[in-house]
């Protein structure tokens, strides 16, 4: 297996860095935070407490989740859409806490990648918990200000706001109990901030390289 685990948090760039290496390298591409969401969503749809730990666990193992190139897919039905909404980015957090769903989850990322001999996946735990052994760990960062500025240029709205619920998300995310986002790890940390996309994936490609050579 083939894996490049591209970690950090919001609005790092990695969904765009991701997607591009994984067309370079001709390798297919794993969002899992669209994972998290899609349960998220599902949960509200059902009028499922997202606090509610033991039923949002149950329904993330009884749902299909299909995340392709095509979109993000539960039970067949298109959500590619729904689960960028700010009520799902608003709770996504609580329910990627939960170690039912995290477990679940996990499982279906390993045999996503065993089917396709691996890809490129990006998250929040994928080099430090789902696969520690994949050939390169990546945690893309960037300044908050960066982040926002990012987030507004892709969906609108106020910088300082966003600025201010990313580093809200952050904040959870890093201080979870069950495979906080972490770079102690073992990554390789790339700073995008002031950096285009096609310099990111030449820093990338130029790690690649060294670690092949
Ligand atoms: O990358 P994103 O904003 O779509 O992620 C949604 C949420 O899911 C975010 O709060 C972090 C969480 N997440 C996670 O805990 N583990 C992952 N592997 C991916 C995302």
């Amino acid at each position: 297996m083939r894996v490049i685990a591209i970690d950090g948090p919001a609005g790092a760039g990695k969904s765009t860095v991701a997607r591009a290496l994984a067309a370079r390298l001709h390798l297919q591409y794993l969002d899992t935070g669209a994972m998290y969401r899609a349960v998220t969503l599902a949960a509200i749809q059902r009028e499922i407490h997202v606090e509610d730990r033991e039923l949002v666990a149950e329904l993330a193992r009884e749902i299909t989740i299909d995340v392709d190139n095509d979109g993000v897919f539960v039970d067949g039905v298109d959500v590619t859409a729904e689960i960028r909404s700010p009520e799902i980015t608003g709770a996504v957090s609580v329910v990627a806490a939960n170690s039912g769903v995290r477990a679940e989850m996990r499982a279906r990322q390993v045999a996503w990648a065993v089917e396709r001999g691996g890809g490129v996946i990006e998250g929040r735990d994928i080099g430090s918990v789902v696969f520690p052994d994949a050939e390169l760990k990546l945690y893309l960062t960037a300044s908050p200000r960066t982040r926002a500025q990012r987030r507004v240029a892709e969906a609108g709205g106020n910088v300082d706001e966003i600025e201010a619920s990313i580093a809200a998300r952050d904040r959870y995310d890093s201080s979870r109990a069950d495979s906080p986002l972490t770079t102690t790890d073992g990554s390789v940390v790339v700073d995008t901030t002031g950096l285009d996309v096609e310099a990111v994936l030449a820093h990338i490609e130029a790690l690649i390289a060294s670690l092949q050579s």
